[in-house]
């Protein structure tokens, strides 16, 4: 377990917030009216179109600046976005998955919440209608990838505890308990699947397509199908919490208390995080600096739920640290936010292949400004 007591406090907010400003705005600049793709070449962003899972959290970034600083040239341009949103979903461009609130929490469900885009809560709700239409009756999950029903994809991943969020909030603003009920299943099957018994967590869970009846564990992007993928754990830790939010179950508070505690005792020395658990001090892996980023959102959200000043303390600590080892601190060498996160790695037996290693990416970015702007506003009301 790390020391926090040897950890110095994260006086150089100031700092951090004028930079993270700066970059939004290089980041705009260079990108005009296309969007960040999911990672960084060389740590520049390729100008991109809106056809990936990360694309709302390049918009949510924007939002959070606006919120940051009240400025109407992020406002503007965070519309602007919520066309292309509205578009995509309407036209069902690239959104054959279940990363619906990936996409449209931070971009459109925000626009609702900050501008009032009644064409922002429209294309979030269709978002919802979509990620529903995922649910498989038998084994109670939502299916993340692959067409719909086909038995080499019957399986649940732990990112998606970051989609139901969407389905909680359409459930309030409809009225509609369906979106709800979906919501509850999903998380109560997932959490039942993913959790071991060490609190570590498993990538992807199969199930049988003919029973329903849970199979076996695999990963895709972590470094064995037994090991703790850093992303899927920091996903547990800040998926549990926003399902705290909306429920209030003691199950959630139980999967974020213990999610988090292995998070918590596995970091390195040096605290930011390598791409899976497997490695540690002495490593020669890559860092995924965007886990870290997660894992201090889903703190801070706890710490305001349950009112723990101590967890927000290690937490603002995390950011310190994060803030120091990788927030891109001159704009002459990236027009990211922070540096060396990893999307995948290829390892001796997983399936995925080396892509975004140690580069900005799009969702590390979003949560690093959204964590800064926790700490700005205690009580602040995300966007999950
Ligand atoms: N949700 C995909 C990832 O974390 O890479």
């Amino acid at each position: 377990m790390i020391d926090f007591a040897g950890i110095s406090a994260f006086e150089e907010l100031p700092e951090a917030l004028k930079a993270a400003e700066r970059q939004t705005r290089k980041a705009i600049a260079d990108l005009g009216d296309k969007f960040k793709p999911s990672t960084s070449v060389n740590d520049f962003y390729p100008p991109s179109e809106n056809d990936e899972w990360t694309n709302g959290m390049w918009t949510g970034e924007i939002n959070i600046m606006y919120e940051l600083t009240g400025k109407d040239e992020f406002k503007s341009k965070a519309l602007e976005h919520v066309e292309s949103f509205a578009e995509r979903i309407e036209k069902r461009i690239s959104i054959k998955n279940h990363d619906m609130g990936f996409l449209y929490s931070p971009s459109c469900v925000a626009a609702y919440m900050l501008y009032g885009s009644e064409k922002g809560r429209d294309a979030a709700i269709a978002a919802a209608d979509y990620l529903i239409s995922r649910f498989q009756e038998k084994g109670q999950f939502i299916q993340a990838w692959g067409p719909i029903g086909s038995r080499d994809n019957y399986r649940l991943i732990i990112d998606c505890l970051m989609n139901i969020p969407l389905l909680f909030w359409a459930s309030e603003t409809t009225g509609d308990e369906k979106y709800r009920r979906v919501a509850l299943a999903h998380f109560n099957t997932s959490i039942e699947c993913v959790l071991r018994p060490d609190d570590s967590t498993y990538h992807t869970y199969y199930f049988d397509p003919d029973t329903g009846k849970p199979l076996y564990g695999v990963t895709h992007q972590g470094n064995r199908n037994d090991s703790a993928w850093s992303r899927g754990q920091a996903w547990g830790i800040y998926g549990s919490a926003l399902a705290y939010r909306y429920t209030r179950s003691d199950k959630a508070l139980d999967v974020f208390n213990r999610t988090l505690d292995f998070f918590l005792e596995h970091l390195p020395a040096s605290i930011i995080p390598y791409w899976d658990f497997d490695f540690t001090d002495g490593s020669d892996e890559p860092r995924d600096s965007s886990a870290l980023a997660v894992a201090i959102c889903g703190m801070l959200e706890m710490s305001d739920l349950l009112d723990r000043p101590g967890l927000r303390k290690k937490a603002e600590k995390l950011l310190g640290v994060l803030y120091r080892e990788c927030a891109v601190k001159d704009p002459a060498i990236s027009d990211g936010q922070l540096l060396h996160g990893v999307y995948c790695r290829k390892s001796p037996t997983n399936d995925a292949r080396d892509r975004g290693v140690d580069e900005c990416n799009t969702w590390g970015d979003y949560f690093y400004v959204e964590a800064l702007k926790r700490v700005v506003t205690p009580g602040w009301k995300a966007y999950w």
